[in-house]
């Protein structure tokens, strides 16, 4: 018959479901105790998350594990591992983010300051990476002022898929976004454990698919709710928007700043609002002033990979998406030729 501590060894060699980290070393395994008379082993184990597929397959591998080493029946209860254990574990719970999403490679967007197009670039990027044949999905991480929805003309909300959220399709792209969760508009207050927990969640509980990209609408400037969202991410890399002011480019360079600091490469500078063009004499006038990009992306040591003049998409009734380029609008195809440069910097 088992003894306690040949059972206990034998737990402790199996991994953690969510944290992939042997039951000994999280102190997963709670309680043994044994029954001889009955051949009976009851065990307690506590694991990072309860419920849910990895719950019942683990239930099923203890059960088998210990019935082939000579308990007769087995007793299991399980529990939640304290905080203190799974604090210390975060750094791998990241890492099963990021095996989960192994061939997805992560864009930030970013800027200094509100207003200067985050959202109409975040938007417009995903839609041409989807046009050219990626998987694509799209986070609103503007907790504060998500947009997204309304800027692509999104009026369904996800679906619930048994603990899954599916992320609602427009254009190609999955999007999710913190207005899916909010009532008709009601500002939303986060602190930080809260916030920490939803960005999560939009990583954990989605079901995303198989991707190639996941773009993140950053919130604007270097607050403690753009850093929050900055280390969170597991791996990520960065574009920074700016407008063409010098005074814009110095402000985008702090949340560049940001970036390296929490150590994400930076893809690249998109300058927006460049310039005013006429359509009847095609000439240009820079009324944001000029060269803001260019320096910008001097100052980060990377690349300008686009210029995006001032000009709105065309209105269409009948899929109404108020801030998307179509394919052929001159904007358009300046996000086609900035997405395959993107493209071409992160396929290696
Ligand atoms: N290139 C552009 N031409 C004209 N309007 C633009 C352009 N880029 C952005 N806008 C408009 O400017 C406003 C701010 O853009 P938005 O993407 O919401 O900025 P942010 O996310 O940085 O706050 C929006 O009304 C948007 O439609
Ligand atoms: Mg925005």
């Amino acid at each position: 018959m088992l003894t306690i501590e040949a059972a206990t060894k034998l737990l402790g060699e199996i991994a953690d479901p969510i944290l992939n980290v042997p039951l000994k070393e999280t102190g997963g395994v709670k309680e043994v105790s044994i029954k001889e008379e009955k051949e009976h082993v009851s065990v307690k184990i506590a694991i990072a998350k309860l419920g849910g597929q990895p719950q019942l397959d683990l239930q099923t591998k203890i059960v088998e594990l210990l019935k082939a080493n000579g308990a007769r029946t087995v007793g299991l209860r399980f529990d939640q591992l304290d905080d203190a254990a799974l604090e210390q574990y975060r750094g791998q719970t990241g890492s099963e983010i990021e095996r989960r999403l192994q061939d997805t490679e992560f864009i930030s967007i970013a800027s200094g300051k509100g207003g200067v197009g985050k959202s109409t670039v975040s938007v417009n990027l995903a839609v041409a990476l989807a046009r050219l044949g990626k998987k694509v999905g799209l986070v609103d991480a503007d907790i504060y002022g998500f947009s997204v929805p309304d800027m692509m003309g999104i009026t369904e909300r996800p679906g619930i898929k048994g603990e899954s959220i599916i992320p609602v399709e427009r254009f190609g792209v999955k999007v999710i976004s913190m207005a899916f969760f909010v009532e008709e508009n009601t500002p939303v207050i986060w602190r930080g454990p809260m916030l920490g927990k939803m960005i999560n969640n939009f990583f954990q509980e989605v079901e995303w698919g198989e991707l190639d990209y996941i773009l993140l609408d950053l919130p604007p400037g270097t607050g403690d709710v753009a850093l929050d969202v900055h280390e969170m991410l597991p791996k990520s890399k960065e574009i920074v928007v700016t407008t063409p002011h010098p005074t814009a480019a110095f402000v985008a360079a702090r949340a560049g700043a940001m970036a390296l600091h929490t150590k994400h490469d930076i893809l690249g500078v998109v300058e927006n609002m460049s310039y005013f063009e006429s359509r009847e004499t095609g000439n240009r006038e820079y009324v944001f002033g000029s060269g803001g990009g260019e320096k910008l992306a001097q100052e980060l040591n990377t690349e300008l990979i686009g210029q995006l003049p001032l000009a709105q998409p065309d209105w269409d009734e009948n899929d109404f998406a108020p801030s998307v380029y179509a394919a052929d609008h001159p904007l358009g195809v300046i996000y086609r030729n900035m997405a395959a440069k993107i493209i071409e910097k992160t396929e290696k």
